[in-house]
């Protein structure tokens, strides 16, 4: 019977010669997750025995990443800011890049105890909305997706991460109904965040075979000029940001001045950029205007008389 160490070495020989880039990590978890033990667990028991049905499984499971299918795929699960975000056919896997968005919101806003409303556009696996609601104890989300079975994955996140109770998630085309609900006459959000779909059509058909094959053409697709979900959120988010809320956009490579353009035309400040570990642009930061103070009153109040 084959050991969990024989078997991550020859995992390891075989997505190397397939190309796979970090090949002996990748075998590591494929063989955990086909072993069902914590990844690891060949490193400090090199001689336990694999199953045979455990055997099958993993070569499966490396067959798939031969041809390049990405390991959160084949797993169907990835972390996210430290949480585990199940993935399915309509959603992105969830890039760590974005955590610049949950970090830079979670910079700006202050005491973490407050009743915060969050709003989070193209929510695919809820890994935005999820992350922040658990930083943010007293914090109340609703996640918007133009597909139901990505808002149906995120809505069993939030049952899996214990956030049910303080998230809501719904269909529908970008802000439009929020918006026509007459939200933005309302308290607003204190919280908007967005990783809308920014790539190029003539980007996506030049993409890596990990991405364009196995994420949702919805969640990557940005028209043209990969700016028309921008345009869509430049005419919601400063109907639906609460004056003083904060609202944070994932941009692009080479997007931050014609994204940032394509916002502010619908009436938002100037943004702050925010950049990845990388130091890559990453975000545009956005904080609506707080409201003007009351006027001062001309003289000064006149106190009530003693009856
Ligand atoms: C880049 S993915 C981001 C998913 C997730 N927020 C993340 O960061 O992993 C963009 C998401 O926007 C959704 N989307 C695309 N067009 C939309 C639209 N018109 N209205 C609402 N959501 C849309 C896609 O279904 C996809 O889930």
């Amino acid at each position: 019977m084959a050991t969990l160490g024989a078997a991550r070495a020859a995992g390891t020989a075989r997505l190397a010669a397939a190309g796979v880039e970090d090949a002996r990590r990748d075998a590591g978890l494929l063989l955990a997750a086909a072993a069902e033990v914590e990844p690891g667990t060949e490193r400090a028991w090199p001689e336990r025995p694999l199953t045979a049905e455990a055997q099958t499984r993993y070569d499966g499971y490396l067959r798939r990443r031969e041809a390049r299918e990405p390991v959160a795929r084949i797993l169907g699960r990835r972390e996210f800011w430290s949480l585990s975000f199940e993935l399915s056919e309509a959603t992105l896997d969830p890039r760590a890049d974005s955590e610049t968005l949950v970090e830079a919101l979670l910079e700006r806003i202050g005491r973490r105890d407050r009743a915060l409303r969050l709003l989070d556009l193209g929510t695919g696996s809820g890994c935005l909305l999820l992350a922040l609601l658990a930083e943010l104890p007293r914090a109340w989300g609703v996640g918007l997706d133009r597909s139901e079975a990505a808002a149906a994955t995120a809505r069993r996140n939030a049952e899996a991460l214990g956030l049910a109770a303080r998230s809501a998630f719904v269909v529908g085309d970008w802000a439009g109904a929020l918006v026509s609900a007459g939200d933005g006459g309302g308290a607003g959000f204190d919280l908007i965040v967005s990783n809308p779909p920014y790539i190029t059509r003539h980007e996506l058909a030049g993409l890596a075979p990990e991405v364009g094959r196995y994420d949702p053409p919805a969640a990557l697709d940005g028209g043209v000029d990969g700016l028309d979900a921008y345009r869509a959120l430049a005419a919601a988010l400063p109907v639906l940001l609460r004056p003083g809320g904060w609202a944070a956009v994932e941009i692009g490579a080479g997007q931050a001045d014609s994204a940032s353009a394509a916002l502010v035309a619908g009436g938002l400040p100037s943004p702050v950029l925010l950049r990845d570990l990388a130091e890559h642009p990453r975000g545009l930061l956005f904080q609506a205007p707080a409201p003007a103070p009351a006027p001062a009153p001309a003289h000064a109040p006149i106190a009530d008389k003693p009856l």
